[in-house]
Parts: C-alpha cells; structure tokens; sequence
C-alpha cells in the first residue's frame, strides 16, 4: 500500500484551490490576456479582473479598492512598506529610522537592515516570553521618531497575535505610519481594518490559496511610502510594472473564499491543533509547546523535543510521508535555533530542537493521528544518535 502522505507545512505554502485556479484560467487565455493599460477591449477585459479582485480585497479587509496595491508577494509588500516609508520620511525631512519587532519575517527584518545599509537606523523592538512585543519598546521608538513602525499581525513560527489594535492606536496617536505584515493572520484570525488603524497591511496570496508570486499592500495613506523600483505610472507609481492580472484574480478569489470560510476554518484547524498538541505530550511527556501561554492563531503549533535536533526529526518525519517545518535555520553547516525562539529566550538546547506544524484546510485527524504513531520511534531513534554524538 502507498504511504499515506500527511502535509501539516500550511504556513510554508498551500496548494492553490479549484475555485481560485477556475477563476484565473480566463486571463491566462485568448479572452482576457489583455495588458491591463491598454484602452483596447483586449486591455479593458485584463482590467475589470483587476478592478473586481480589488474590490473583492478591499471588501473582505475592510478597506478602500483604490488602497489595494498589488505587489509579487508578501516579501515585496512588506519591503515596500519599510523601505518606502523610510525613503517616504527621509524626503520630507523625517526620521530616516524604521522600528521592526524582533519576532518579524525575515522579509520585515532584512528590509529593515536595508534601511541600515542606505545610511538609516532600525530599532529592534523585543518581546517577552510569549513572543508579545513589549509596549515599552514601542514607547521609546516613538518617543526617538520613527519614519514606520511595522509589526507582524501573527507570527509565522509561533502563532502568536499581536495587539495590532492597541499598536495601531498608539502610532497613529504619534502620528507614525503603522505597518502591519498580516500573512499569517488573513483567514485564520478575524482581520478588519475598520478595527485596526494601521498606515499599511500586507497579504500573500500562496498561504491561502492562491498560486506563488502574488500578494498586497494595503496602502491607506499613499504620502506615507515613496516606490522602491521604478517603471511606468501603474499603481500610482507606488507599484509599477505590468500587473500579474492573473494571479491577481487568484488572489482576489482566494482572499474572498478565506474571509467567508475563516471562521469555520479557525474552529476547525484549533481542534486538530488542540488534538495533535495533547497527544503530543502525552507520547513525548517532556516536549515543550512554545507560547502555549500567549494569545496564539489556531492554525500554527512550535513544539520542541529535548534532546534532539529539528533537522534530525524533519528528515525522519520527511521520510515517513509527514511534512513540517522546523524552528531553526541551518546556517554554516551548524543548526541554530530561529531568531524568534531566540528573541523569545528560548534555552538554545530547545530552540535547536523546535518543530513547527502548521494545518491547511485539507488537514483531518487521522494526520494527526499517523503522526502521533511515528513520532515516539523517530524520537527515540534521534534521541539516541545526539546521545552519542555528545558524548
Ligand atoms: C509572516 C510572513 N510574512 C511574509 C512572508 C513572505 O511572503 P511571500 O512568501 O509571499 O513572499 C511570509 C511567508 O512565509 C510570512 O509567513
């Protein structure tokens, strides 16, 4: 019999849904290949799909068509709201000093040191324990002047939800551009802007359903950011470049189908994780769930295994049909625990040995079930290999 194969990596990527992949085939064929600025009735069929994904984004975020930039994924949405803030701010003659949390995506945090590298500042706001940023360290950079300050909505490791209304609130009070990275939140934790008064907001398209390559930028001040790459006019000149009208329509299909089902979809993937993290603990007694005491999404789970490490249990898990991540990054032959574990005060024994498992709406019980089965063996089996190794 075939392996059956268990896909718990949701916060990596998923795989594009009918729905969506019916909704796009049209722009990618004879009808509506249009360019999207072209006058002709070939352009104008391109730009009602991009008209309709925006108002479809605009409707599900609860924001305004005309502030829906589309970008080519969360990184570039996410590095046009740092960098371009800051570009934004040093032209007027503002602070040229972006604040970013310690536990953000790489793609805030390198975008950040970008801003380093251009003759700018970054501040690094820490965290606590539970991987919430600390209130006090948002009260210092506003107190310096900040050109952004950009805050992930949840965490993609971890899970964790930030107060982004209470952030927002006290940015927009100083009168700061507030920037919220909302991947991991969008379908799986309520999102409305009309609650949360943020500058910016990013969306990717590939974690919810939509193809790779594809993403926004909702941008509700269009003084606040200045353009990080330069074309003609599209977008306000804030994102220029020919549209992905295709993956835009995806998008919007996507976007649209995760804002009805999230709800449905939340209680459902916070049994499967609640299951998998009782079990767990009950065949693995020690494995510890990292922010178990924070306000988490209910479709991410860290779980680190003493006395292993998680690039050991990925290939074990890997060769038994079970795909997840793990919460450490490979960097010079070495593993080293991820930055938020760190940022958290993660003992490093602990964040070398973190696994994340993330659900999809695809996911059922017996996943949870088969890899409750093989996890003990494949434990004890790298348990015994890093026994001797430190021997
Ligand atoms: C929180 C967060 N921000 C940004 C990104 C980057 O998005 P994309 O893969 O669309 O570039 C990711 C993807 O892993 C993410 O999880």
């Amino acid at each position: 019999m075939p392996k059956r194969l268990v896909y718990l990596d949701n916060a990596a990527t998923t795989p594009v849904r009918p729905e969506v992949l019916e909704a796009m085939l049209p722009y990618l064929g004879p009808d509506a290949f249009g360019n999207p600025s072209s006058p002709h009735r070939f352009g104008r069929a391109a730009r009602a799909g991009v008209e309709e994904a925006k108002r479809s984004i605009a409707a599900a975020l609860g924001a305004d068509p005309g502030q829906v930039i589309f970008t080519s994924g969360g990184t570039e949405a996410d590095n046009l709201a740092v960098i371009g803030c800051a570009l934004a701010a040093r032209e007027r003659g503002g602070p040229f000093r972006v604040a970013v949390s310690a536990i953000e995506h790489k793609a805030v945090l390198a975008a950040a040191h970008a801003v380093v590298r251009l003759g700018g500042e970054e501040i690094i706001l820490p965290v606590n324990g539970q991987g919430e940023v600390a209130e006090d360290g948002l009260s210092e950079a506003l107190a310096r002047g900040v050109a952004v300050v950009s805050v992930m909505w949840v965490n993609n490791e971890i899970g964790v939800v930030q107060p982004v209304a209470r952030l927002a609130a006290r940015c927009r009070e100083a009168g700061v551009p507030f920037h919220v990275d909302g991947v991991q939140a969008f379908g799986k934790v309520p999102v409305s802007l009309h609650d949360v008064a943020c500058t910016l907001f990013t969306v990717s398209g590939h974690k919810i359903g939509a193809p790779k390559g594809i993403g926004a930028l909702v941008v509700r001040d269009r003084h606040a950011v200045e353009a990080i790459i330069h074309g003609g006019g599209q977008q306000f000149g804030i994102r220029p470049g020919t549209e992905n009208v295709p993956g835009i329509v995806g998008l919007g299909a996507a976007v649209e189908l995760a804002a009805r089902e999230q709800a449905a979809f939340a209680a459902r993937v916070a049994a499967l994780r609640d299951e998998l993290e009782r079990r767990l603990l009950a065949v693995v007694p020690d494995a510890v769930i990292n922010a178990a005491h924070g306000q988490r999404a209910p479709h991410v789970t860290s779980v680190s295994i003493p006395g292993t490490d998680s690039e050991a249990l990925l290939m074990h898990l890997d060769l038994a049909g079970i795909a997840c991540s793990s919460g450490s990054a490979c960097s010079t032959g070495a593993v080293e625990p991820s930055h938020v574990l760190t940022a958290m005060g993660v003992p490093r024994e602990l964040g070398v040995a973190a696994l994340r498992f993330s659900f999809g709406k695809e996911n059922t019980l017996e996943d949870v079930e088969t890899l409750i089965g093989a996890l003990p063996k494949i434990v004890e089996k790298v348990r015994a290999l890093s026994a001797v190794l430190h021997r």
